[in-house]
């Protein structure tokens, strides 16, 4: 079995390497992005194997099918660079849905913890031998109310990890769990309430811009936002204009809306265009981690395993795999997953 591996990074090798070897899928690393221009790397490939900056729209689709490629297999949870309303009937398309929901929840309180008692400026001041306080002042996690958006696994485990701190949790999610003690509110009383915000919801177009001018200006003054979820859930010339009107009062973000041509490389030494991504990383009060949320040992194991078992999964047997997504995937009338059936 051939499979086009798209984006790949030093780090993803040694996993895929290994689970492919043990099962017979033969992965053909390219660092190149799965794009309209790269497409035709996976031709004589039965499957691509993708990450959250590849492209995957109709023009991808429809190359990918043209060659025989039968196969999308996402190495990540979230899909939205994949129009799986095109690729239905196409194209399968399998992702891992959960890998390690730890890791994301972990880095979002390290970030916040980072944000609030200052640490990133202390560590760089005293690899200077700097000692002093001035401008690090702090303040309490406990009793401070944390608004979460979203409360599938990983802001659930985010909540888990809050209350540990002694945080007041509420919560906004559009399909709201019924098993739980979370305290959801409408989106406007989070807004209203929060004293930080953290974002643990799919890039939909209704969660799109999530936060816009007009959420910003519903907001405490001194709000503390973090993104680990999709970069579009926040509009970044928004968020900019919060912190220069000092409204804002932190922003933790590992992603970012433009990030597909930024993230992941290495830009030291060349002269950086986007202009709101360099204003925001100037200031003093933003923490950026280049979409590392997910990166942990743990992660990267689980991300290659469940990948190579759904990829033998949808070629062995009767095809079958229970990580196979479709646009129809939920509705309870059209869904065939329910069914133990293929999406189409
Ligand atoms: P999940 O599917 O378990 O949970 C998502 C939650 O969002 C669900 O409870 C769902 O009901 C809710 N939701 C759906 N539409 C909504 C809406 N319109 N408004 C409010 N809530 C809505 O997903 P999981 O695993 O918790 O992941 C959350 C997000 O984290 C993913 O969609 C992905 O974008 C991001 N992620 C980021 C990573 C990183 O490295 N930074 C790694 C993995 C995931």
């Amino acid at each position: 079995m051939k499979v086009a591996f798209f984006d790949t990074k030093p780090y993803d090798k040694p996993a895929f390497e290994l689970y492919g070897g043990q099962n017979g899928v033969d992965f053909k690393f390219y660092e190149t992005k799965l794009n309209e221009d790269t497409a035709s790397l996976a031709d004589g490939c039965d499957a691509v194997c993708v990450f959250v900056n590849d492209t995957v729209n109709v023009a991808v689709i429809d190359k990918l099918y043209d060659m025989g490629v039968k196969l999308v297999a996402l190495r990540s949870a979230g899909y939205n660079n994949v129009d799986i309303e095109h690729a239905y009937g196409k194209i399968h398309v399998v992702h891992v849905p959960a890998y390690s929901p730890y890791s994301v929840a972990e880095h979002t309180m390290a970030l916040l913890l980072t944000s609030v008692r200052r640490i990133h400026k202390a560590y760089i001041r005293t690899k200077d031998f700097n000692f002093s306080l001035n401008g690090l002042t702090g303040f309490d996690l406990h009793g401070k109310t944390v608004g979460v958006i979203g409360t599938g696994k990983i802001g659930s485990i985010f909540i888990d990890i809050c209350r540990g701190f002694g945080m007041n949790v509420i919560a906004y999610d559009k399909f709201p769990r019924q098993d739980t003690e979370i305290r959801y509110v409408e989106l406007d009383e989070l807004f209203r309430s929060s004293d930080i915000i953290s974002l643990h919801c799919p890039l939909t177009s209704e969660t799109r811009h999530i936060i816009d001018a007009e959420a910003i200006a519903k907001m405490k003054k001194g709000i503390v936002v973090i993104n680990t979820s999709r970069g579009a859930l926040i509009d970044a010339e928004a968020l900019l204009s919060g912190i220069k009107a000092r409204k804002i009062g932190a922003a933790c973000l590992d992603v970012y809306e433009e990030e597909a041509d930024i993230f992941f490389q290495d830009f030291s030494g060349h002269i950086f265009s986007d202009d709101i991504l360099a204003r925001l990383i100037s200031m003093p009060n933003v923490i950026v981690t280049s979409h590392q949320a997910f990166l942990t040992e743990e992660a990267l194991d689980n991300i290659a395993k469940t990948t190579v078992d759904n990829i033998l999964s949808y070629f062995d047997g009767d095809g079958v795999c229970d990580n196979e997504l479709c646009y129809r995937c939920g509705n309870i009338e059209e869904c065939k997953k329910g069914k133990k059936q293929k999406c189409f």
